[in-house]
């Protein structure tokens, strides 16, 4: 028996159980599954979003059985709870992507802003086709003009640490995710 997930505080805000490691791990399962048999035969090459994917990406490729290649790009667009509007690409692509099966991971899409910069830098690069991956979609937020194929759990927009995701740096190491505390209504 696992005991109860807690609330936990990072840099004075309270953050409260939201989305079980075993949800996590369902989700991520079923998105490989649904990978799997749309890539059958296929060799596919996993584009992970650092830093937030780390765990949405090592617990997805574990569980891929068609053939894998994976690149890691860095990206910025967050300070603190919001996004700053600006995308810059920190470190980029090692490999040409040109005729390529491309599946761009993320841990969380909020606006989507960050995602369609790269999804626009990664198709000068030709490659056969592009799809995107992601563990968590804010869907009342998202203003993208991309296709979202591949989506694990849709949440409200609440802003989220853990499993990966941070606030201001810290929180990544949570196995469980975790949401910023609502105020009360008095
Ligand atoms: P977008 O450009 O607004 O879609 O923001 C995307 C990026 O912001 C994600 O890849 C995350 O790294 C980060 N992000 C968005 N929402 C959250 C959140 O609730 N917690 C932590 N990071 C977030
Ligand atoms: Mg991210």
């Amino acid at each position: 028996m696992s005991h109860p997930l807690e609330p936990v505080e990072i840099q004075n805000h309270v953050f409260e159980p939201f989305i079980p490691k075993s949800e996590i791990k369902r989700a991520i399962h079923e998105l490989a599954d649904k990978i799997n048999r749309d890539y059958q035969g296929k060799f596919v090459v996993v584009i992970g979003v650092l830093d937030g994917v780390i765990m949405v990406l090592a617990q997805l490729m574990k569980r891929l059985n068609v053939g894998v290649s994976m690149e890691l790009v860095k990206l910025k667009s967050y300070d603190g709870f919001q996004s700053s509007g600006k995308v810059n690409m920190i470190f980029g692509l090692t490999s040409s992507l040109k005729g390529a099966e491309v599946l761009v991971v993320e841990d969380i899409i909020d606006s989507g802003l960050t995602l369609s910069h790269l999804l626009e830098e990664l198709k000068k690069e030709k490659p056969a086709s592009i799809e995107v991956v992601t563990l968590l979609l804010k869907k009342d937020s998202f203003k993208g003009q991309f296709p979202l194929k591949y989506v694990g759990i849709e949440i409200p927009n609440r802003f989220v640490v853990g499993f990966g995701m941070d606030f201001n740096g810290e929180g990544r190491q949570l196995p469980d995710i975790y949401a910023l505390k609502e105020p009360e209504n008095h």
